[in-house]
């Protein structure tokens, strides 16, 4: 399960569902490795923001997350939230990070839920990285 009870209270109501933003890498090849443009990665970015079309949600494309060894991968981001990464995703998985970005824009508590979440989002999930302002001494 995601996070603890007192990150979660830190966290509390610390927002209205804006600054959710999707990063997707397109560099990400495909299972062959192929060079073939568009790569899967770029192929996944498009379809994200066609999945994004008419939502409030952010989608960007970088190269390269760090995250190879998980083929296709993806973040998701919120201001003054957790930042989640993805791994093992398709090119067809841009619903899915769209579904998960929106679950997330209506947290509460800056946490992704893990219930309603797609399934790809629970297999793939590779970390999840808290904000800074969650590490600052309290004193
Ligand atoms: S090439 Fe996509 S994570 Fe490295």
């Amino acid at each position: 399960m995601d996070g603890n009870p007192a990150a979660r209270a830190e966290y509390a109501d610390n927002g209205n569902g804006a600054g959710v933003t999707v990063v997707v890498c397109s560099s990400c090849r495909d299972e062959q490795g192929s060079d073939v443009r568009p790569t899967a990665g770029e192929r996944l970015g498009v379809a994200t923001a066609q999945a994004a079309d008419r939502t409030d949600i952010r989608v960007t494309q970088v190269q390269c997350l760090g995250n190879c060894k998980r083929r296709l991968s993806a973040a998701i981001l919120r201001d003054g939230s957790w930042s989640y990464v993805f791994g093992d995703l398709t090119p067809d998985s841009g619903p899915d990070l769209i579904a998960g970005a929106s679950l997330f824009a209506a947290s509460t508590d800056g946490v992704l839920p893990w219930r309603g979440r797609p399934d790809s989002l629970k297999r793939g999930l590779v970390a999840r990285i808290p904000p800074l302002d969650l590490l600052k001494d309290p004193s």
